[in-house]
């Protein structure tokens, strides 16, 4: 018999839910059924306000057997509430049934995160022991996480914020939750010093310039995820091999869109989507000196693969179950 009891899933709810381990499993096996053309994804739609702006993402999973609507805004300027903030809708595909509504906001960090750590895998050297962070925001915690899952060999990482506490504060809190060597450091130098450097910052103005940047690093570039948004130098683009979630969506608005509305790189400079790479279609890196970035703008099949996850391992047992709030969206009058 088909469900018709929504499950309203609370953050406490989708962080029992969900480990950085489950989050990379579920990622991947998303972005390798998108790499074999069994997801749909139509593109992201925006909402723009004066302060800043709201998404929705809607995507459908064959292989998990459920879809989800995600609904996201990013409002740079919030003091008291997060920059980011989400819920996410799981649908029944046989009947369109709403099963669970849930928070999306760890989950996007989470998935976030996961993109980040599944791209290192594929693209950053084996070896890589040094990773800095560029941003020591909210999503800076679990891009560390999915490095520490998907890397074994990190053993320092560099922070760099303009807010000179919070590189500090996150330094400390790699240093206690990671058993790493953990520090603030000045952005140049620490680009310099990295084999992975992961970028979150909302900036318009490219911040790590070429020079800084190593030969056989890998760049996570998170940030940038609307239109005008850049945090590295076009000139390293041009340099590196690129590799995007979604050319569609990188191009209106991920790391490459300033460089690509510019005419500085073009689709065919664009080494593959990262469902290309996971599947063994395209190559991954080539050689240890290559410069590798994987430019993430998020992607709706990263947040359905993570709410399906959630979904199933709440709702698997009956004991598990009891203990979830529901809500009656048929009762009426
Ligand atoms: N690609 C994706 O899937 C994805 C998902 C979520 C968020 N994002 C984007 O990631 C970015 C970070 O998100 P967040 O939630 O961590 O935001 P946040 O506001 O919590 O953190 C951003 C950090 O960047 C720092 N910063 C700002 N300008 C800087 C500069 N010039 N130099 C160094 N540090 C600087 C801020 O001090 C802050 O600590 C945003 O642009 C957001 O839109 C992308």
């Amino acid at each position: 018999m088909a469900s018709t009891v929504t499950y309203l899933l609370t953050r406490a709810d989708v962080q029992k839910a969900l480990s950085m381990a489950d989050a990379v499993r579920a990622v991947e096996a998303a972005f390798v059924a998108y790499g074999e053309g069994r997801a749909q994804m139509p593109p992201k739609s925006y909402l723009r306000f004066e302060r800043g702006d709201l998404r929705c993402m809607p995507a459908y999973l064959a292989d998990v057997g459920l879809a989800a609507v995600k609904n996201v805004n990013v409002h740079p300027l919030n003091e008291e509430l997060p920059t980011v903030m989400a819920t996410v809708t799981v649908f029944d595909p046989d009947t369109g049934f709403p099963l669970a509504i849930m928070d999306g906001t760890y989950l996007t960090a989470m998935r976030t995160g996961a993109a980040g750590g599944i791209a290192a895998k594929y693209l950053a050297r084996r070896d890589s022991a040094v990773a800095c962070f560029v941003g020591a925001g909210r999503q800076a915690a679990t891009q560390l996480a999915a490095l520490m899952t998907t890397m074994p060999n990190i053993r320092k990482v560099l922070a760099c914020d303009v807010d000179a506490d919070r590189a500090e504060a996150f330094a400390r809190g790699s240093a206690a939750t990671y058993n790493v060597e953990a520090s603030a450091a000045p952005l140049a130098d620490a680009v310099s010093a990295a084999d992975i450097v992961t970028t979150l910052t909302p900036v318009r103005e490219p911040l790590i310039m070429k020079d800084y940047v190593r030969p056989g690093t890998h760049i996570n570039a998170i940030g940038a995820d609307a239109p005008g948004k850049q945090e590295l130098e076009s000139a390293i683009l041009q340099a590196a091999k690129v590799v995007v979630d979604n050319w569609e969506q990188a191009a209106h608005g991920g790391e490459i869109n300033v460089a690509v509305s510019q005419g500085l790189i073009a689709r065919d400079d664009i080494h593959a989507e990262i469902g290309e790479v996971v599947t063994g279609k395209r190559p991954g890196r080539q050689s240890p000196d290559e410069i590798t970035v994987f430019d993430s703008t998020g992607l709706a099949i990263q947040d359905v693969a993570c709410a399906a996850h959630v979904y199933r391992r709440l709702t698997s047992d009956a004991h598990a179950r009891a203990s979830l709030q529901t809500v009656d969206f048929l009762a009426g009058d």
